[in-house]
């Protein structure tokens, strides 16, 4: 590991194909970044073997096992205190987080979500888009705060929607852009050009008023 890298932990859910999108970036991309620990709150998260077989350290951390949800993330976040990561990346993180968990990680904390926020918050997001017949969708990387999928919003990717598309094909469309865009985002916080302050973003130094587009080469930039 560089000893400029960035120090993450991947928070995940399930399948983990974002995690491994990471591992992959860090070991393939020179991406200068530090997976220090992936949480998962599900025991057979798939994506946990990706982490294994990387040995990156992971802590199953059972939502069944914790009275309440602020009790769960206070869990979490000792661990997250722990591994002394710097950002927090929520990939597949199939959780409602609690304002302590939120507020503590403020600016620290990021989220991949399947629509082009602000639309579509929430789960079901692409049947969603279909029965409002929209004409593109996308994925988002967002800072979270306490809102659900509610923080600035960092980068997107658009793609369009076809007559013949159904929630199976977006999902497999969007699949290995969310993978980009998460390596292009993380790659940004890796050589410190993204600052979140008092609710704004900083984009090598300047307030990003608009969410930064991913091309079809993998790179972000400003929206025009
Ligand atoms: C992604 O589609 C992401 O947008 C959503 O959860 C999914 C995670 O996929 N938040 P994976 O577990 O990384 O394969």
């Amino acid at each position: 590991m560089k000893p400029d890298s960035l120090k993450a932990a991947v928070l995940i859910s399930g399948t983990g194909s974002n995690l491994k999108a990471l591992i992959d970036a860090v070991a393939t991309k020179g991406l200068k970044l530090d997976i220090v620990r992936v949480v998962s709150n599900r025991e057979n998260a798939p994506g946990l073997n990706h982490a294994r077989t990387a040995a990156i350290p992971v802590s199953v951390i059972s939502h069944a096992d914790y009275p309440d949800r602020q009790a769960h993330d206070a869990a979490v976040a000792k661990i997250l205190e722990e591994s002394a990561a710097e950002l927090i990346i929520l990939a597949g993180y199939m959780r409602i987080l609690s304002e302590e968990f939120t507020s503590r990680y403020n600016g620290r904390m990021i989220n991949l979500h399947p629509s082009l926020l602000p639309l579509y918050k929430g789960l079901d997001t692409y049947n969603r888009v279909l029965l409002a017949g929209d004409s593109e969708t996308g994925a988002s990387i967002h800072f979270v705060t306490a809102g659900l999928d509610s923080g600035p919003v960092i980068s997107q990717v658009k793609i369009p929607v076809l007559p013949s598309d159904d929630a199976g094909s977006l999902k497999t469309k969007l699949g290995p852009l969310e993978h980009s865009l998460l390596t292009a985002t993380v790659e940004l916080f890796c050589n410190r050009d993204i600052v979140y302050r008092q609710d704004a973003i900083l984009y090598r130094g300047e307030i990003l008023k608009l969410p930064l587009q991913l091309d079809r080469h993998g790179s972000l930039s400003k929206s025009i």
